[in-house]
């Protein structure tokens, strides 16, 4: 006999799935503390386990629900497309470790007579499950609930349940998705009682147009008492007069659906979903997710979470303007659903289906494509439709991820058309799309997105043009379910995504990967807190640090990329031209009444007195735009600054998930009245590149007036240029005035973010960078030359060993107005093209200036985009301002460390600190800054934020700029226009000390 774990069937002794929901009918949690032994094979401890009479006193306890290898038990692993274990279907190894529980309750004493059913909601992998020593059955299917009768065989008092879980099953070839493999009892276990008369299971059919229906197992009376409704089950009624439910106005109608035993709470929400026309319509009406996946992920807990962590969720999700998720890659606990339903979240509910790691065997045996898996996909995909039917918040069922094609998926879509007809369908993975009501793809470039906006995709591998399924595709709607990787920093380009996703008809949304990092708390050996990822176990083979890749840290704090992401998809457009501005309003379904529009004026950053205000915006409903016109804002009055206004659109009154003045959509606009024009960034006219050889040699100290030895001990040359004193061999800057600093040298490095290290060999720009040696510059001054008393001129070269390739750089120092203006020109030298290892084209990831500073400076002001970091293609969060903030602060800890705290169009920067002459540097017009206790090259040898400590100096970055961020962790290459190309480079700066 096969042994229950490996049997690729599903389960045996289970009640038929149905509906999840909360009624009058008596429940007992069993959640607390259980009984538990952990053993190493599938055995566990042997047939005893469900012995009532069996002494357990002697075993450890466990908090149920939890995964056991969070709780000190074995170890969590973590892979992305690998199994674990061999592929050798349905069989697993001899080593599984496996958890037997047991628990001991009592019934409450008014436990009623009658029939009870057992509920697991989550149990990982497997569980076979006893009561009072009899074999209720077996369950597979980690994400999804399963119920045992119990009636009859529970007793009043000493009831001893016991459960084996076998980390390992035939169900774990379902369920590989990409993260942490968690086994164990991790969601809720209760015992409900089903009274006589009671509602097993009912569906709610409800429509925008008003119609309802209503039917249940049995007959039963269903009451919506603010519409003064009473109906029985079965009928359908269409009600006058009903507000549909949608993600933007959830309007429940809450009520009960009661019969003879037992009565439901039900929370109804009408709305409708359909595709027509080559649209998905909501309630008649186009609609666009701004969504994201969210797996459940804590970093104590796991996938075990609690409400209020549900709750931080979508709060944080909704104050950032996220308005549809994507369960990725399972059906999450029902109570997310119910919680969606209340706040207001479109949902694609995703099923506990993935078996990706069959691209190791060239996909030879998919399960999709084997009949004996056939019923357990099935299972799988019931008990998601059955427990989830009623919820409005599910808009589209997704059949599963990244599980190839196979025949199982005609089954699959055949079942829940048949029981479901009322939500389309999505399946990404089989290039047909055939059991798909959606085209859909992850992580396209933006070229080929905007192709399939316009329907004129190149048809998938294998997919003939012209033919049925090609026409077929072209004229589905198109769902990105996977887009801009989050990994560390990053993602970029997210309003260029955004901007096409709005411009075509074909396009319902998009859902960025993903929502929060799965790292794990851990301690170092040293007792210090860090997030684990799947390199910090000890465990081959492993997915390091792949499973990093959300808009939240693992603690729930808000990446920067989470902030762009609002900025990125808010609901209000800004267009303001001439006197007046255009409103957009890009909900889809409710005017902007819930919003107030309020304006004020900044010079330099600073807020102009009585310039602000509010707009009166007209009604302008979904999809619509209304042109207001403009105060006149002051002009003239704000002399010869930056005037900016901003106007922002914040929530009038509070909701249930951010409070009044809610900044929900803002823009900034420069008036005319300031004196700079910003030139397109790194976009410099090419200038001639002088030839290599006009570089004197690097002995050459000339001699020049104003040349002197600081001290007889130093011997050390040094000149001066007004306040500015420069070391005289290197022509390095050391002083000007009080202020001591060093500096700069020519920097073209930053620490490789993950999205520099590509996906493997692809997009692998810092293994490109790192082969030719940008990493590892070496400096040699080639001169100083002095024209006339105010001026200095040093040259330079910087390349790396082994190469020709490098920058020649002219560093121009000129004292005037008592502070010192630099002017740097960097032209590129040598052989830019790797010869070695064939054709490397690279480009620098910076082009910068490197400064030091004593370590006694502590604070940063600047006026330019902040207060996040930004970078070129991650910058419209960013608004033009005055900032403030201590170095410390200006640190992202990435939970792998890596660039970060850029800000770039910086117009002007001071540099304090206790007791120290304050720097202040003017961009002309923009520079880029970052400034931090450690170099770059620390910053990239660090394993985890605590690495980095204080150098006892600051490095200050003053640059031209810095390459943009892309997402090629997973996804397409950095546009080459958020590149840093190899061409001459120029851009200057004025330093100088203020008090
Ligand atoms: C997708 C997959 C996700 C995740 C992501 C990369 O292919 O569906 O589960 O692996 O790539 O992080
Ligand atoms: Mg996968």
């Amino acid at each position: 006999m096969v042994a229950f774990h490996e049997d690729p069937g599903p389960g045996s002794g289970r009640r038929a799935a149905r509906a999840d929901f909360r009624s009058d009918a008596p429940r007992l949690s069993l959640n607390g503390r259980w009984r538990f032994l952990l053993s190493g094979t599938a055995d566990g401890t042997g047939p005893t386990l469900p012995d009532p009479e069996l002494d357990d006193s002697g075993w450890e306890t466990i908090r149920v629900p939890s995964h056991w290898v969070l709780e000190g038990h074995d170890q969590p692993r973590y892979t992305n497309t690998a199994y674990p274990f061999p592929i050798d279907p349905p069989y697993l190894p001899d080593d599984n470790p496996t958890g037997d529980y047991r628990l001991r309750f009592d019934l409450p004493p008014d436990w009623p007579a009658g029939r009870s059913v057992l509920r697991y909601q989550g149990v990982d992998s497997c569980g076979t499950v006893w009561l009072n020593g009899e074999l209720l059955g077996h369950s597979k299917g980690s994400r999804l609930p399963f119920e045992f009768d119990v009636t009859g065989l529970v007793r009043p008092r000493g009831n001893l349940l016991a459960v084996r879980v076998q980390r390992w099953s035939s169900g774990s070839y379902l369920e590989d998705q990409d993260m942490w493999w968690l086994p164990g009892i991790f969601r809720d276990v209760e015992l409900l009682s089903r009274p006589e008369g009671g509602i097993d299971d009912f569906t709610v059919r409800a429509s925008h147009d008003g119609t309802l229906l209503v039917t249940a197992d049995v007959p039963g009376i269903v009451e919506i008492p603010e519409l003064g409704l009473t109906v029985p089950t079965g009928q359908s009624v269409t009600l006058d007069g009903v507000e549909p439910w949608s993600a933007e106005h959830p309007r429940l109608y809450r009520g009960t659906l009661s019969a003879a035993g037992e009565r439901i709470e039900l929370a109804i929400g009408f709305r409708t979903v359909e595709i027509s026309g080559g649209r998905l319509l909501v309630n008649g009406v186009p609609v666009l997710f701004r969504g994201v996946n969210r797996h459940e992920h804590d970093p104590e807990r796991g996938r075990s979470l609690d409400r209020d962590t549900m709750i931080r969720d979508i709060e944080l999700m909704k104050r950032h303007n996220v308005n549809a998720v994507r369960t990725a890659h399972y059906p999450p606990h029902p109570e997310f659903l119910r919680l969606c339903d209340e706040y207001g979240l479109w949902v694609v509910d995703e099923c506990d289906i993935e078996t990706h790691g069959f691209i190791y065997a060239g996909w030879e045996g998919n399960p999709p494509d084997e009949p004996m898996w056939r019923e357990a996909l099935l299972d799988r995909t019931r008990r998601m439709v059955e427990r989830d039917k009623n919820h409005p918040s599910v808009v589209v069922w997704s059949l599963g991820n990244e599980s190839g094609s196979g025949a199982a998926f005609a089954d699959i879509e055949n079942w829940i058309r048949r029981r479901d007809p009322t939500r389309p369908l999505h399946y990404e993975r089989d290039p047909s799309y055939r059991h798909s009501d959606f085209h859909s793809l992850m992580y396209p470039s933006l070229d080929d997105l905007e192709r399939i906006g316009q329907r004129k995709e190149d048809p998938p591998e294998g997919v003939t043009p012209g033919s049925d399924e090609d026409v077929r595709r072209r004229g589905l709607p198109f769902l990105l379910c996977e887009y801009a990787h989050a990994m560390g920093n990053g993602p970029g380009s997210l309003s260029d995504y955004q901007a096409i996703l709005e411009s075509y008809e074909r396009f319902c949304g998009a859902f960025v990967w993903e929502w929060i990092d799965h790292g794990l708390s851990g301690r170092d050996s040293q007792g210090r807190p860090y997030y684990r990822h799947g390199g910090d176990i000890d465990a081959q083979p492993n997915g390091e640090r792949y499973c990093l890749d959300g808009l939240l840290f693992p603690d729930r704090t808000p990446s920067p990329g989470l902030a762009e992401l609002r900025k990125a998809i808010e609901p209000v457009g800004f267009d303001v031209s001439g006197g007046s501005v255009i409103i957009t309003n890009k909900y889809d379904m409710v005017d902007l009444g819930h919003l107030s529009f309020r304006w004020w004026v900044e010079v330099d950053g600073v807020p102009v007195e009585r310039l602000t205000g509010t707009l009166e915006v007209p009604r302008c409903g979904a999809r619509e735009r209304v042109r207001v016109p403009l105060p006149r804002f002051g002009a003239g009055s704000a002399g010869e600054g930056e005037t900016w206004v901003t106007i922002e659109a914040v929530l009038t009154a509070a909701t249930r998930w951010a409070q009044a003045g809610h900044v929900v959509a803002w823009t900034q606009v420069r008036l005319a009245t300031g004196t700079h024009r910003r030139p397109a960034r790194l976009s410099l006219p090419a200038a001639p590149t002088p030839p290599d050889d006009a570089l004197p040699p690097t002995t050459a100290v000339a001699v020049l007036p104003g040349v002197g030895w600081v001290g007889a001990e130093h011997e050390q040359p040094f000149v001066r240029v007004g306040a500015a004193e420069f070391d005289g061999r290197t022509g390095r800057l050391k002083r000007i005035g009080e202020l001591e600093l060093d500096g700069p040298v020519l920097d073209v490095w930053r620490a490789p973010t993950e999205n520099d290290r590509g996906q493997g060999p692809r997009n692998a720009l810092a293994a490109d960078w790192e082969a030719v040696g940008l990493d590892r510059f070496l400096h040699r001054s080639g001169g100083i030359e002095r024209p006339d008393d105010h001026t200095l001129v040093v040259r330079g070269r910087s390349g790396p060993a082994t190469r020709t390739l490098g920058f020649r750089t002219t560093f121009t120092y000129r004292w005037r107005d008592g502070a010192l203006h630099l002017q740097i020109d960097a032209d590129p030298v040598g052989d830019w093209l790797d010869t070695a290892y064939g054709h490397l084209s690279v480009s620098p990831p910076r082009m910068g200036a490197r400064f030091t500073l004593p370590g006694g400076y502590t604070d940063v002001t600047w006026f330019g985009r902040g207060p996040e970091e930004s970078y070129t293609d991650s910058r419209a969060a960013a608004r033009v301002g005055r900032f403030t903030s201590s170095i410390d602060a200006l640190q992202t800890p990435y939970v792998v460390p890596q660039e970060n705290g850029n800000h770039v169009e910086t117009r002007r920067l001071e540099v304090s600190g206790p007791g120290l002459a304050t720097l202040r540097v003017d961009g002309e017009p923009h520079l880029d800054f970052t400034a931090r206790r450690w170099t770059s090259e620390t910053l990239q040898a660090a394993r985890r934020p605590h690495d980095l400590t204080d150098s006892g100096r600051v490095w200050l970055n003053l640059d031209h700029g810095q390459q943009g961020l892309g997402s090629a962790s997973c996804g397409p290459a950095l546009p080459e226009r958020y590149r840093v190309p190899v061409r001459r480079h120029s851009w200057s700066m004025t330093l100088a000390v203020v008090d």
